[in-house]
């Protein structure tokens, strides 16, 4: 248990909790849980996102926007492990650059809002926080926070994280199955099939090493880290142990943990929070962002200047990012703060289609990251990573790509909880583009 206090800070986005005799018992409860995550896995993933600062790996984040419970399946999780596998593997082959890889879960239940309060047909209710917090129907009880679900959460990570352990650890991940991940999905999908080729020539390269004797270890399993939004400051709290080899505060919930643009203040109650964990952390920067207050986070999240410590999510929004972005990005790196810079390519692009359905069109998402990487390659600093939300399932939620979804097609299958998600074909056709963007970075 940790022995850490917190001072007292604005903090925004937290639910008010009915009852808090209640929540107390459940932080008490979740303070004396075992860590989902451990210090020396952290620490390696700070190295690696180090290496992604400078160019010598590139980072891809992926999963939903609101994990639920209900989707918190093995042939859900399957899915979405095998997605991010999928685009690892098309980034790595054809732009001959490591993939580090992160999942948006295991830990992704905690919903900024926007709007406190949401209107149905007359009716007001507190909106949806995630599954964390309270449930997504539309019902006065549903959305009354419940302490119990901190705890739901929690174990619900732990289980998601121990399945993912198992697929990348015990051999689904291993390098000779690239054919076996793309099964059910080949025949009749444009990037199925452009896949199945890269997926052709991998299996001869290896075949080859195999015949020469070389067989590495890496090639049977894959590193993947959990991240979320460190939302909640209670339960990040209740989750951040002293780990006993360094003697250094971890937030244990999770491997990475990123502030949000709504909860990046910088004399806030989430920026204090990250400072004070070991673990590698993560700011969104939106297009309303000044350079001065972004480097005045930078400086305070990553006083020692330390590569993989802190990543700037840029999301600007397609239309913004070759506007907003390069003073920002100029600031930054005239500070000597060894920062890295991935895209989030989806929440400047949000919109409200005719359907009434919240969507994203694939060809926004696609111009924001090219932007990103122009921006980039004009200033001479590295375009690091990715960050999408996705899902492994065929889900209509954002328009566009090969397979076209349309805007009159969005109520097909339209599952997210809270923001639109590129279904599996969408977030392959993204990473066949984006490793042609690497290759010219
Ligand atoms: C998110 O990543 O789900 C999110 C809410 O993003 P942002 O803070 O950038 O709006
Ligand atoms: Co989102």
């Amino acid at each position: 248990m940790s022995d850490l206090t917190w001072p007292e800070l604005p903090a925004v986005q937290q639910p008010v909790w009915p009852d808090e005799a209640h929540l107390e018992r459940v932080l008490a409860e979740l303070a004396a849980m075992p860590p989902l995550v451990f210090a020396g896995e952290c620490d390696t993933l700070t190295e690696q996102l180090g290496k992604a600062a400078l160019g010598e790996a590139f980072v891809l984040t992926g999963g939903d926007c609101a994990e639920t419970f209900a989707a918190n399946t093995a042939d859900s999780i399957r899915a979405r492990l095998k997605t991010v596998l999928q685009m690892s593997v098309v980034l790595t082959y054809a732009a001959s650059l490591p993939v580090v890889k992160l999942g948006r879960v295991a830990g992704q239940y905690f919903k900024p809002r926007s709007n406190p309060i949401e209107v149905r047909g007359g009716m007001e209710l507190p909106s949806y926080l995630g599954d964390a917090v309270n449930a997504l129907d539309f019902t006065p009880e549903s959305r009354k926070p419940d302490p119990d679900r901190l705890l739901k959460a929690y174990h619900a990570s732990g289980s998601a994280l121990n399945l993912i352990r198992a697929f990348t650890q015990g051999g689904y991940a291993d390098l000779r199955q690239v054919h076996a991940w793309n099964t059910d999905f080949v025949r009749d999908s444009t990037a199925g099939q452009r896949y199945e080729r890269v997926a052709g020539e991998i299996d001869r390269a290896l075949r080859f090493m195999q015949a020469c004797g070389a067989d590495p270890e890496e090639f049977h399993r894959v590193d993947f880290y959990a991240a979320h939004e460190a939302l909640s400051l209670v339960y990040e709290r209740a989750l951040t142990r002293i780990d006993s080899r360094t003697g250094a505060p971890y937030d244990v919930s999770g491997h990475f943990l990123w502030i949000g643009e709504r909860t990046r203040a910088v004399d806030g109650a989430h920026v204090h929070f990250a400072s004070t964990i070991r673990n590698p952390v993560g700011v969104k920067v939106g297009p309303t962002a000044s350079p001065d207050e972004i480097l005045e986070v930078v400086e305070r999240l990553d006083p020692d200047k330390t590569p993989g410590r802190l990543t700037l999510i840029t999301r600007m929004g397609a239309g913004t990012v070759t506007e907003a972005l390069p003073a920002i990005v100029q600031k930054v790196e005239a500070s000597g703060h060894p920062v890295l810079w991935v895209c989030d390519p989806m929440h400047g692009n949000t919109f409200e289609a005719s359907s009434g359905h919240k969507t994203r069109s694939f060809d926004d998402v696609l111009a924001e990251v090219h932007g990103f990487f122009d921006v980039h390659r004009r200033l001479g600093t590295i375009p690091g990573g990715i960050h999408v939300e996705l899902t492994g399932d065929d889900v209509t939620e954002c328009v566009g790509g090969t397979a076209g979804v349309a805007e009159d097609g969005l109520g097909q299958r339209y599952e997210t909880a809270c923001d639109p998600r590129l279904n599996r074909e969408q977030s392959l056709e993204l990473s066949f583009l984006v490793a042609d963007m690497l290759l010219k970075r």
